[in-house]
């Protein structure tokens, strides 16, 4: 694990400026550090001598929409979470050293949400509406080298609603600041593809483009090296080239790995490019991109094979917002999340519906995701229904009111193709989508646009197919959009996902997937026997004659898979699993998110098979057992039913055994056991008697998984425990508390509310609470939380605004001391670390485990001049 961390940060941890300045051709430190914030949006705040001595301090990525509170009246409504938006500013004050005289200084935001204009001493350096996409400004001749130095970032998301999600608000991703000599490699500058795999051997083709700032042309030697993981030399090319005054020259040179090793979600290998610049002897840049050699085949008929190899994509959609921190970019927990889709057996993200962070990408490499990389949500028009029934697309008012609808005609190509730039090296893009269900594709539709965007990805990165996520294709089949799709992703809606057998016949060159399906709705531990049901055109049989949970809360939506739009889990990866021609299929989706929430009081989509803190709801062990080969087994609902002795409980079982037996009480009820007709959950109906519940799965005669679900008593105490006891500032070290309601003997109590007080001591702070209710209004930033149907979550970091460890800083204390109290009974106590040394339990060490820039620039320098 460490060696992927000494691997990644090669020598680049030099604390001296003056070291870091002379001996690397290119830095790239970490901005994140020490900015001022106001929430307001004061005259002259873009300027240099502006007094924000007042402006709360704090460190990136920041998000203030998630600091609430939430309010029925809030301008984004049931899209954003109800929480706020509005115009804010952030400023950063620093001292450049005078070492990087002669340097090319750029610094880079990899999303600003939204309209992010920048200022660098006063002077404007430009605006980009789009929060998604990163965007890089060069400062160097607007600094004053060895002076005080100001940026300034006005944020405005003050039209609402700007999506039909929640975007948080801010500058909510990294800030990166990157040193390099006049002459370099440019902004994203290489292009690395595998035209050509063997067993024997891959050919490697990269572009370079050289970026020559000087005023004479100048012959750049550019050398090109393939890296194994442990940093191997394993093949190297090198050539010269012209590269113009003040201009710019693409470098194309290709060259032979043998015996490559591929990359895949099961083994994920990772090469590494690296690309240096030279002038004569004088080494001017080095450059790294990923590169993972594997090979693609999308077919018509038979699916999708990767090296070769078929391979359905088992995947989820997901927003960008990580639950309780908002969309503030912990890339700690983004890692926790993936693992938690990893080890379901999820092997494909799809990213809804936007460019998602670099960090993203990075982790899908490493951790062997297929990603279907989308780039919009909406293009110009809006949906324009007359009684439930689509009508046309000739409405203009786009899918959200003040969404990207506004910015498209002038923004679309230049947020695509920086999309593109920005992702193409990336192993684990498979598929771009430049379109969530646009009404475009509609009757009245435009279909020049399909194919302007099209035409663009086809020449910034002609190695991908182009996709796009449909939903009425049976209206749009009539239009001719389709046709200039590589590949049409079928979303449910309108019914799509039950066109697939019916279009392959019609469109038999057409390659499909389900690309947003199904849209099942669960809330952790709430059940009903009767089916919620959107629409009509496929039943999902009602559990049981009279509803058994007449009490279930109307908000909260049933988790026996049996409140869904359209079709339920089971069947939609039935669908998918007995079609050979569908590559796959992305459930709406992995997680609860903000926003989009249906009406008050609701404020989060309730789609997630993991609520909105972590938690896991049932339909997660329904895809564990389809999507991996574990042993395990997962028996639903819970057993504490006062009151209902004698009434028939449905027990549903998932798991990778073949049969399964369930005990009550110790006495037998049955083996149950898959069949054709009964492939996806076994199901015994059990008249109510508290106990306990136990359920032993088989495979081939053997046991092997057991579960046990008892009946708790009076709620009696509570549990506190940690995911991880050691934490690092310097890697940004998340701690992910669990608290849990019990009864008196230490059995969980799945009703169990209580309202829980956190105290720390120590060099920690809350980043976020949270308990999965989607009814919840409480502040996601509080040092109190209710737990919620037994379970709740506190998300620690050691770093703070102020409290950031500075290089070689030594803490007396590095201990934290956690204390939680609930009312009337024993308080918990747990004692965590904050440790020095790095030594993260992660394989995915962040970005910003590279050098910061307090490590180099000095930015104790006066806010004020
Ligand atoms: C789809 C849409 C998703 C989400 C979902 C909710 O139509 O693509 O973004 O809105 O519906 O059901």
């Amino acid at each position: 694990m460490l060696t992927f961390l000494k691997a990644s940060v090669p020598a680049l941890i030099l604390f001296s400026s003056t070291l870091v300045a002379e001996t690397l051709p290119r830095e790239r430190l970490n901005f994140d550090d020490n900015w001022v914030f106001s929430k307001s949006d004061p005259p002259g705040a873009e300027k240099s001598g502006f007094d924000a001595s007042a402006w709360r301090k704090l460190d990136l990525p920041h998000d203030w929409s998630v600091e609430g509170p939430f309010d029925s009246d809030a301008p984004a409504g049931a899209p954003g979470g109800y929480l706020p938006s509005g115009i804010g500013w952030y400023r950063k004050v620093f001292k450049t050293p005078d070492n990087l005289e002669g340097r090319r200084i750029f610094i880079e935001f990899d999303g600003i949400y939204m309209n992010g204009e920048v200022w660098i001493n006063g002077h404007r350096l430009g605006k980009r509406p789009y929060g998604y996409i990163g965007v890089e400004y060069d400062l160097t001749p607007h600094l004053k080298f060895g002076g005080r130095n100001v940026i300034a970032v006005r944020v405005d998301d003050s039209l609402q609603p700007s999506a039909r999600w929640y975007g948080g608000t801010g500058i909510y991703r990294h800030v990166w600041l990157t040193h390099t000599n006049p002459v370099h490699v440019a902004h994203w500058g290489t292009y690395v593809r595998t035209p050509v795999v063997t067993g024997a051997a891959a050919t490697i083709a990269i572009d370079t483009t050289i970026a020559n700032d000087l005023s004479t042309e100048e012959k750049v030697s550019v050398t090109q090296e393939i890296l194994s993981p442990d940093g191997k030399i394993m093949a190297t090319t090198e050539g010269t080239f012209d590269a113009p005054a003040s201009g710019q020259a693409i470098a194309k040179q290709t060259l032979e790995l043998p015996q490559p090793k591929l990359w895949s979600p099961d083994s994920p290998h990772l090469y590494t490019v690296r690309t240096s610049l030279r002038i004569g002897t004088s080494l001017k840049d080095v450059y790294e991109s990923p590169l993972g050699v594997r090979t693609l085949r999308f077919d018509k008929d038979e699916g999708l094979f990767l090296n070769d190899e078929h391979i359905i994509m088992r995947g989820t959609c997901n927003h960008q917002d990580l639950g309780p921190l908002g969309t503030a970019l912990w890339d700690r927990a983004l890692e926790r999340r993936l693992r938690m889709l990893k080890d379901m057996g999820c092997n494909a993200l799809r990213t809804a519906h936007y460019p998602h962070s670099p960090e993203l990408m990075r982790m899908a490499d490493k951790m062997g995701f297929l990603v279907v990389n989308e780039t919009f949500d909406e293009w110009r028009r809006g949906w324009n229904f007359e009684n439930d029934q689509l009508v046309s697309s000739t409405n203009d008012r786009g899918k959200a009111r003040n969404g990207y609808n506004r910015y498209f005609t002038e923004w679309a190509e230049r947020d695509l193709t920086d999309h593109l730039k920005r992702d193409r090296n990336h192993p684990c893009v498979i598929m771009w989508s430049i379109a969530n269900e646009v009404p475009e594709a509609q009757k009245n539709g435009e279909l020049e646009t399909v194919q302007v965007l099209r035409d663009i990805v086809r020449k910034i990165d002609p190695t991908r197919p182009v996709t796009a996520g449909i939903n009425h294709i049976h209206t749009a089949n009539e239009t001719g959009f389709l046709e200039h799709l590589d590949i049409v992703g079928y979303n449910g809606g309108g019914g799509s996902c039950f066109l697939y057998e019916k279009d392959h016949k019609r469109f038999p060159d057409r390659i499909i997937y389900a690309s947003e399906v199904p849209h099942s709705l669960q809330t952790r531990g709430e059940y009903r026997t009767h089916t919620n049901f959107r629409e009509n055109e496929h039943q999902i049989p009602d559990l049981t004659e009279t509803e058994t949970f007449p009490e279930t809360d109307g908000w909260y939506e049933s988790s026996y898979d049996n409140a869904a739009v359209r079709i339920n889990a089971r069947d939609s990866w039935h669908l998918t699993k007995t079609m050979p021609y569908v590559l796959g299929e992305f459930r709406w989706t992995g997680f609860d998110y903000i926003g989009e929430s249906g009406g008050w009081p609701r404020v989060l989509g309730n789609f997630g098979i993991i609520d909105l803190c972590n938690f896991p709801k049932d339909t997660y062990y329904f895809y564990q057992s389809q999507w991996t080969e574990k042993p395990m087994i997962h028996i639903l609902p819970h057993w504490n039913w006062p009151g209902k002795d004698g009434t028939v409980i449905p027990v549903h079982a998932y798991t990778t055994g073949d049969e399964a037996e369930l005990f009550l009480n110790g006495k037998s009820l049955g083996i149950r056991r898959f069949s054709e007709e009964n492939p996806y959950h076994l199901e015994w109906l059990v008249p109510y008697t508290p106990g306990e519940l136990k359920s032993v799965a088989r495979k081939d005669g053997k046991e092997i998984a057991t579960t046990t679900v008892r009946t708790s008593g009076y709620p009696a105490q509570f549990q506190l425990e940690t995911d991880q006891s050691e934490l690092d500032p310097r890697q940004r070290d998340l701690a992910y508390l669990t608290l849990r309601v019990e009864d008196g003997e230490g059995n969980f109590d799945p009703k169990g509310e209580r309202w829980v007080t956190i105290n720390i001591q120590g060099p920690a702070r809350i980043l976020g609470v949270h308990n999965g209710d989607p009814l919840s209004h409480h502040p996601f930033q509080s040092n109190t939380v209710r737990t919620f149907n037994g379970l709740a979550r506190v998300i620690l970091a050691t770093t703070t605004g102020e409290d950031i460890l500075k290089p070689n800083e030594k803490r007396e204390q590095d201990e934290i001391i956690v204390r939680a109290n609930v009312k009337g009974w024993e308080s918990r106590e747990l004692r965590l670390t904050r440790t020095h040394e790095g030594e993260a339990e992660s394989v995915f060490p962040p970005d910003d485990s590279a050098p910061r820039a307090t490590d180099v620039y000095d930015e104790g320098v006066p806010p004020v001049d």
